[in-house]
C-alpha cells in the first residue's frame, strides 16, 4: 500500500475462513511495517467466531497495538431470505 508511513491507525477489515484469518491478510502484514501502530480489527465470521485470527494478527504484528475486535456474524440477511423463501415455497406447496 502507497504511504502506508502516514497511517496511525489501520482498521483491518476480513472474513474469518477455515477458523482464521485469510491469507491476503498475512500477506498484507508481511508486507508491511506495523510498528507503532494501532491495528483495529473488523472481522466478519459465519456463526463459528474469530478462530485463531488475532493470534495471526498478534504473530504477524508483533510491535503493533492491537485494540480489541469489533466482529459480527455475517449473512444473516441472505440467511433470513432464504430460509423465509424456503417457507414460502413450502406453504405454496401443502
Ligand atoms: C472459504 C471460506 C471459509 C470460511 N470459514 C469460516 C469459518 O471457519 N468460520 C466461520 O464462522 N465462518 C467461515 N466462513 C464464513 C465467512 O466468514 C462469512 O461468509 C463472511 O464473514 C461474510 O462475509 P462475506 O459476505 O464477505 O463473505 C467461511 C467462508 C468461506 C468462503
Amino acid at each position: 500500500m502507497p504511504n502506508f508511513a502516514a497511517y496511525d491507525t489501520v482498521f483491518l477489515c476480513f472474513p474469518v475462513w477455515g477458523e482464521t484469518a485469510p491469507p491476503i491478510i498475512r500477506s498484507f502484514l508481511a508486507a508491511h511495517d506495523l510498528t507503532g501502530k494501532t491495528i483495529r480489527p473488523v472481522v466478519t465470521h459465519g456463526g463459528y467466531g474469530l478462530g485463531d485470527s488475532l493470534a495471526v494478527l498478534q504473530r504477524h504484528a508483533p510491535n503493533a497495538n492491537l485494540e480489541p475486535a469489533f466482529s459480527m456474524e455475517a449473512d444473516q440477511k441472505r440467511r433470513t431470505m432464504t430460509q423465509v423463501r424456503d417457507w414460502l415455497g413450502q406453504i405454496a406447496r401443502a
